[in-house]
């Protein structure tokens, strides 16, 4: 592959792959998608609002070389979130997704679009406080057969508490996302 091909390829792949497709490195376990759980005492969305950045995430492949990974969250004017994933690739480049994730039946669960007519992710949001982490699966079941699974740890700051990160992971074991599928996301963008 010439040169500019290859970076044709890293852009492309890299403005593609932010939250939007299932990536290779995802959970594939047989039977269906966990039961999603509520938060305790009932998810706030207005807190949860705002930027976060991502810690660790499931994907090796097509998210390799991307950094500062974060996302926003804004309320749109029908009652959705706005989402706005953003990171820098391999190349330097701030590359950007934006999608919408819209309320279901349970508060503290979406239905994540990037593109229009696209299929839906589920973005489950497992457990936060709002001002320090976030821990975030995307679900999806295939086939009825096997569920395909995403993890997201996300902070509101570019650092988060070793001690919070373990938790979260441990947590994460026992939803089926084993340790090894994690990848840590270089933040060295913002202070
Ligand atoms: C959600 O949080 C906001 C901001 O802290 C607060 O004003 C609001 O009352 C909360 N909503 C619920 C339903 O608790
Ligand atoms: C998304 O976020 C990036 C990085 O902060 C920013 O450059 C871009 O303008 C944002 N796009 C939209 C549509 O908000």
């Amino acid at each position: 592959m010439n040169q500019l091909a290859l970076i044709s390829l890293i852009v492309l792949s890299s403005t593609l792959s932010v939250y939007a497709y299932p990536q290779l490195g995802s959970s594939l376990s047989p039977g269906r998608c966990p039961q999603t759980t509520e938060i305790e005492g009932g998810f706030n969305l207005t807190q949860y609002l705002g930027k976060w950045y991502e810690i660790k995430r499931t994907g090796l492949v097509f998210e390799f070389g991307q950094r500062c990974v974060k996302a926003e969250y804004k309320l749109d004017s029908d009652g959705n979130v706005a989402v706005n994933n953003s990171g820098v690739n391999l190349v330097n480049f701030e590359v950007y997704s934006v999608g919408t994730a819209k309320p279901g039946t349970q508060s503290n669960v979406f239905a994540v679009t990037f593109f229009p007519l696209s299929p839906s992710s589920q973005y489950w949001i497992v457990d936060t406080d709002y001002e320090t982490y976030s821990l975030v699966v995307s679900c999806n079941d295939v086939l009825g057969l096997f569920n395909l699974k995403d993890a997201w740890i996300l902070s509101r700051k570019p650092k988060l508490d070793e001690e919070i990160v373990k938790r979260l992971v441990d947590k994460l074991g026992k939803l089926g996302v084993p340790s090894s599928l994690l990848s840590t996301t270089t933040q060295n963008c913002d202070k």
